[in-house]
């Protein structure tokens, strides 16, 4: 077992400090915390759990994941805390929404496996759907050579990709959450909504179609967002043969490998499903290695 995910570590981490907690778009919330350690150590695709309980209460009890968003550094360009931007959905994230600068909130990581290095040159596809896009920033600075996270040094045979761009959907434009975060960040965005209300009327996997019709094709796809549309994105991909890989949401209670709450028929060499740990072995899993013909994730 890996020193991250090692229980009795999660367990014991002190709790983090909020340095910021701010609305950021409707319902969405960029939730700074000052943890140096995890701030040097977390990579793009790897997430935190984080209590919303107030300071010496216990409700709620269980912590919620959260995708690394973004690592801040100081002067000397030591990573001093790190932002996760979340959607309130229910109790978890309520409670969390309540915390102000000075809070303390239990958090432990980092956990999963994370992305991976780039793919060579070529273009990064990114898609997601509702708050899927919050891996993709950092995931985005990585892999254009622009940023460099965790505490091993990148191999020097890592080659950067020539470009990446973010196709965006959400239900409606005051959902979109960091657009200019990821322009800044020499990302391109591409926004579809249900509503039509900003980019084009309809869902993220229309952009992802248009783009392979009309010759598009990305060393790789990446995706986070609602399972339907991660198998929609699936399809796509391997119709066309192009590496694919899905971060994965499933319901947590643990984060840390102990209560299999959160496992996933994850397809074997030999076809078969077997149940994988969503917070171990994943969140990133190749897409055709998922088996989208079970509910469980
Ligand atoms: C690896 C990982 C990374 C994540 N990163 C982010 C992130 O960066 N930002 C973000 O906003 N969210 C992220 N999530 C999802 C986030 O953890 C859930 O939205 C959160 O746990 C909801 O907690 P809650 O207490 O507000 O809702 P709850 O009270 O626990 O649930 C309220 C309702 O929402 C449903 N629900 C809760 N979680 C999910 C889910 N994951 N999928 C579908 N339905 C759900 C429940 O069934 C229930 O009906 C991530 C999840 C995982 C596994
Ligand atoms: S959340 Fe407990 S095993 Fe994955």
């Amino acid at each position: 077992m890996s020193d991250a995910s090692c229980p009795s570590r999660a367990l014991m981490r002190p709790a983090a400090t909020v340095l910021e907690n701010r609305e950021v778009a409707r319902d969405t919330f960029r939730l700074r915390l000052g943890d140096p350690e995890i701030a040097r150590r977390i990579l793009p695709g790897q997430f935190v759990m984080v209590r919303g309980a107030a300071e010496g209460t216990d409700d709620p009890l269980l912590g919620r994941p959260f995708a690394l968003y973004e690592v801040q550094r100081d002067e000397s360009g030591e990573p001093v805390s790190f932002d996760v931007v979340y959607l309130v959905i229910g109790r978890g994230t309520a409670a969390l929404s309540r915390r102000k600068p000075g809070d303390r909130v239990a958090v432990w990581g980092p956990l999963g496996n994370g992305f991976g290095p780039s793919p060579g040159s070529g273009s990064a596809l990114f898609i997601a759907g509702g708050i899927g896009q919050t891996p993709f920033l950092a995931l985005g600075r990585d892999w254009l050579g622009r940023a460099s996270y965790g505490d091993r040094p990148k191999p020097e045979s890592e080659t950067p990709v020539d470009s990446a761009t973010l196709l965006y959907g959400v239900r409606s434009a005051g959902l979109l959450a960091g657009v200019e975060d990821f322009e800044r960040a020499g990302i391109g965005v591409e926004i579809a909504t249900d509503d039509g209300s900003a980019g084009r009327l309809g869902f993220v996997t229309q952009l992802l179609a248009d783009r392979i019709q009309a010759g598009e094709r990305p060393a790789k796809v990446v995706a986070c967002g609602p399972p339907p549309m991660l198998a929609a994105v699936a399809r796509l991909a391997q119709a066309h043969d192009i590496p694919c890989d899905v971060s994965l949401e499933n319901h947590m209670a643990c984060g840390f490998g102990a209560c299999f709450s959160c496992v996933t028929p994850i397809l074997q060499d030999d076809g078969r499903p077997d149940l994988r740990r969503v917070c171990v072995e994943g969140p990133v899993f190749p897409a055709h290695r998922v088996d989208w013909s079970r509910p469980s994730h």
